[in-house]
Formats: structure tokens, C-alpha cells, sequence
């Protein structure tokens, strides 16, 4: 879906539903240029809405008007965006998100985001329109990929009003949005369909698309590639293992590379260590972190920012099976680290281990990994705040204040070296389990053995990637947490 930047006045946008932000305080004296312009046209309307108290402008507030005479729209949707003075990217997109949602939920409709400009007082120009571009794309996308009749449909045309100067904001909002798509609908996809070579077929697929360099290695050269952990997972399953590598070059050879890793579980059962029914049911998302990998390196292709960027998968499928790995093996990963196996569901941690060490083998100088490595992480920042664990504080501010600049939020955990003693083996080097408390850490502290010195941060993304219901600012399901993040994080890398 492509968007369109296009001019006021409001009252003059021919669009099926124009969706107007307003704040509490907005009164006909106060109303920004282009709202009383609008409200005029409307014989007042608005401020008489205001003054009855039907509308607030309370934060996601809708109010809809429907068949409005003296305005060009068939509809005008009205949302609160709370107070101007305290507004933020991340609540603007939560009104905008709250009102594309509603105006998605019949086919073949065209939609127009009406933002007044800076002097008016909305975040700034860029940051606004950027969002605008990115709420249409993601609000008219939903988890229904299975339903016959699907809850959501794409607008028939998409328009972001702005006077300003802007189409560079409203292209980024858009491949953001479209980027964030890629992610969901990979995560929302049954295990079924989406299994380590149809992940890796498809992200082959968006990489030729978007003009990113696609490397896919299968069982036999994971097994030249010593990568001995990872196989290991693979082995109760009928799907073999893959691990996709992808390459932006947008900076020349010698510059530096980040790598960003993902954990591509593309279901975990558990393995022997089988979960319980509750503990499976959304298992599917267990790939999260290698779609948040993938949606982002398209993004970073098609902004084509000034840097180099290696993206890698790690893609397996945990089940128990008679060729199994099994508790109390010893595996060697490819840095030559030997892990007891006391835990099969702790199966994230032995995939991402030779994954790292296969991206600093590469070469890379920043690595990020992402993962839904631990219900530890959900339990102490609860479902939306991503995990931050690093060993290098410089890097994991950078990042930290790539997601603060995204509106995503992420919060740094105490990486102390007294949980290093926690996952000391009697027979091998480390084991994949620690204690029942400080989980989140202890599986961090293990990935830590896998990135020699490279700065590293790890987004442990168990809660933020997958919502277990709708609500009415944010679908269920896949939510694209971290794309966004992980694209300034890229950004903030060209200046240093
Ligand atoms: N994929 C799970 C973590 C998870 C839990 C993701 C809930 C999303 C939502 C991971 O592989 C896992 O099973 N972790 C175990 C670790 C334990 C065995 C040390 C966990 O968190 O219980
Ligand atoms: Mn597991
Ligand atoms: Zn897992």
C-alpha cells in the first residue's frame, strides 16, 4: 500500500474517512489554523462537540461523524491525543493506530491522516507525519490471515495532510510500517507453514525484493560450521535447521559491520522437556526475534542508510522425538565452549551461541541480538518492556536510546559477575540452566560466552513481541516491537 503526501485544506480532502487529531485543551480560540478552518466549515460542530462534552480529547478518544455536509470526506473521525504539552511519538501512535484500526474494518476504503503543522504545537513536523504514514500502514493489518472473512482490510488509498515539506518522514513512516507488517505476519503464521526452510525461502524472496544480499546455510554446511549446538536443538525434528545470512553493504568494505542476530524457534515445544498445553499454545512466536531481524534489515535496504549490516537467523524447531537431544548431553558449539544439556526448553540460548559466534567470525564490530528467550524477562518487566543486557555499557546506551527515540521501551538489566557462577557445569564448561531466580540474567550471562569482545546487546523480546489479545489501539498477535529500534539503532551507527 503506498501513501501519499498531500496538501490541506481539510475541509476540501475528498477521502471516505479523514481522521483529525484534537487535544483537550483545543477550543475554537485555540484550535490550530487548519481545525477552525474545518470547524467553520462545519457550522461549528466541533467546538459545539467540546463544549457538550461528547468529545474530550482524552488520549485515543474516537468520535465519529458520519454523513458530515460542508466537508469533502465522507467521514470525519475525530481522535483525542491527550495533552499537547505531554505528548509523545509513542502515545501520538497510539491515537493514530486507535482510529486506522477503526477505519479498516471494511473493505475498499480511503483513508487520509489531517496533522496540523509545528507552529501548532504537535511534536515536530517530521516526527508526526513519519508516525501518520506509519499508522496507516500498520492499523489496517491485522492477525486474521486464517479468517475467511478478514477483520481488517487495506485502505483502497492512504493520504497523510500535511502543508509541509515532508515526503522523506512520510517514506520513512511507510517502510517502517510496511517493515513492522513483514514481522508480524511472519510471526503470526502457523508452525505449519513456517518452518526453517520456508523462513529462509522468504526471507530469500523479500531480500531479492528490497535489494539485500541473501546467504541461506543448510544442515551440511551448519555441520562444516561446526555449529554443534544449534544442530543439536534440530535434531528431534523432522525440519532440518537453516541459518539465513543477510547483508546490506551501504557503507564501504572496510567500514565496520553490526550484526543483528535473531532467534528464529520457529515453534518450541519444549522438547523433551516438553511445556504444558498453556505454555505451547503460542509457540509460533518463538521466531520472533529472527522476523524482527528480517523486517528491519528490509527497512534498512530500502532507506539505504549509510552503513554495513549483517542480519542472521537462527532457524530450528524444538520437538521430542527418539533422535531428540537429550538431558545430560554435552554439546561443543563452534567457539569450541562445552554445554550440559540439563534443560531442553532452555533451547534459545544454544541456538543463538553459535549464531553469535558465527557473526563475530564474520567479522561483525557492534552486535544485537534479539530473542523470546525467557518467561524470567515477562515475570520482572511484565509484557511490554523489552529486557536490555549487555557487556558494554557505551553500546547498550546507544541502543537504549535508539529504542527511547522509537517509542519502543527497554530496560537495562544488572549483568553482575556473580551469575556467572551460576551456570558453571560439574562436567562441562557451562550448562544451559541456571537457578529458578534471575533466569532472564543467567541466559543472558550464557549468550555472553559467545561474543568474545565485541560490544553486544541482547533484547530479551518475550513479553513485547506477542500480544495475547486485541485491543483497541494494537491488534493481537505479532506486534513488530524492536523494528523500529533496531533501524535507528543502524542510524545512530553512521554517525560513530
Ligand atoms: N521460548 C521460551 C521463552 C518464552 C516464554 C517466550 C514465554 C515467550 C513467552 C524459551 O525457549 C523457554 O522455554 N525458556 C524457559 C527457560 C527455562 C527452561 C530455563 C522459560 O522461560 O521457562
Ligand atoms: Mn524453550
Ligand atoms: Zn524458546
Amino acid at each position: 500500500m503506498d501513501i501519499t503526501l498531500a496538501a490541506g485544506p481539510w475541509q476540501d480532502v475528498d477521502t471516505d474517512w479523514l481522521i483529525v487529531g484534537y487535544a483537550p485543551a483545543d477550543s475554537p480560540e485555540t484550535f490550530p489554523a487548519p481545525l477552525a478552518a474545518l470547524d467553520e466549515a462545519l457550522d461549528g460542530t466541533i467546538a459545539r462537540l467540546i463544549s457538550s462534552g461528547d468529545i474530550t480529547g482524552k488520549l485515543a478518544e474516537l468520535h465519529l461523524l458520519a454523513d458530515v455536509p460542508g466537508i469533502a470526506a465522507g467521514r470525519l473521525l475525530l481522535v483525542g491525543v491527550g495533552s499537547i504539552d505531554r505528548l509523545t511519538s509513542a502515545k501520538l501512535e497510539k491515537a493514530l493506530v486507535t482510529a486506522t484500526r477503526r477505519a479498516s474494518k471494511a473493505a475498499s476504503v480511503r483513508a487520509a491522516i489531517a496533522l496540523p503543522s509545528q507552529e501548532d504545537g504537535i511534536l515536530d513536523d517530521n516526527s508526526a507525519a513519519g508516525l501518520a504514514a506509519m499508522a496507516l500502514q500498520t492499523g489496517c493489518v491485522g492477525q486474521s490471515l486464517y479468517r475467511t472473512e478478514p477483520g481488517r482490510h487495506a485502505f483502497s488509498e492512504a493520504t497523510v495532510v500535511s502543508d509541509a515539506q515532508q515526503s522523506a518522514a512520510v517514506d520513512r513512516g511507510s517502510i517502517l510500517g510496511q517493515a513492522i507488517n513483514l514481522t508480524r505476519e511472519m510471526v503470526n503464521r502457523t508452525a505449519m507453514e513456517v518452518y526453517p526452510e520456508t523462513f529462509a525461502d522468504r526471507a530469500v524472496t523479500v531480500a531479492n525484493e528490497c535489494g539485500l544480499e541473501c546467504e541461506v546455510l543448510d544442515e551440511n554446511r551448519l555441520r562444516d560450521e561446526r555449529m554443534g549446538s544449534l544442530l543439536a536443538v534440530a535434531q528431534g525434528s523432522t525440519r532440518p535447521p537453516r541459518v539465513v545470512v543477510l547483508r546490506h553493504n551501504g557503507a564501504g568494505q572496510d567500514a565496520p559491520s553490526l550484526a543483528i542476530v535473531g532467534k528464529g524457534v520457529t515453534f518450541d515445544s519444549g522438547g523433551l522437556s516438553l511445556k504444558s498445553n498453556e505454555g505451547m499454545k503460542t509457540m509460533k512466536c518463538d521466531m520472533a526475534g529472527a522476523a524482527t531481524m528480517l523486517g528491519a534489515m528490509t527497512a534498512i535496504a530500502r532507506l539505504d542508510l549509510p552503513v554495513n549490516v549483517i542480519g542472521l537467523a537462527g532457524l530450528v524447531e524444538n520437538m521430542p522425538d527418539g533422535n531428540s537431544f537429550k538431558l545430560g548431553d554435552v554439546l561443543t558449539a563452534r567457539n569450541g565452549t562445552t554445554i550440559e544439556v540439563l534443560n531442553t526448553d532452555a533451547e534459545g540460548r544454544l541456538v543463538l551461541a553459535d549464531v553469535l559466534a558465527y557473526a563475530v567470525d564474520l567479522g561483525a564490530r557492534r552486535l544485537i541480538d534479539l530473542a523470546t528467550l525467557t518467561g524470567a524477562c515477562v515475570v520482572a518487566l511484565g509484557e511490554e518492556v523489552t529486557g536490555v543486557f549487555s557487556n558494554d555499557d557505551e553500546w547498550r546506551d546507544q541502543v537504549v536510546e535508539a529504542s527511547a527515540r522509537s517509542g519502543e521501551p527497554a530496560w537495562p538489566m544488572p549483568m553482575l559477575d556473580l551469575f556467572d557462577d551460576l551456570i558453571k557445569s560439574d562436567v562441562a564448561d557451562i550448562k544451559n540452566v541456571g537457578p529458578r531466580w534471575g533466569g532472564a540474567i543467567t541466559a543472558a550471562k550464557f549468550l555472553e560466552r559467545f561474543v568474545d569482545d565485541t560490544p553486544w546487546v541482547h533484547l530479551d523480546i518475550a513479553g513485547p513481541s506477542f500480544a495475547s489479545s486485541n485491543k483497541a489501539h494494537r491488534e493481537g498477535g505479532g506486534t513488530g516491537c524492536m523494528v523500529r529500534t533496531l533501524v535507528a539503532a543502524a542510524e545512530a551507527m553512521e554517525n560513530g
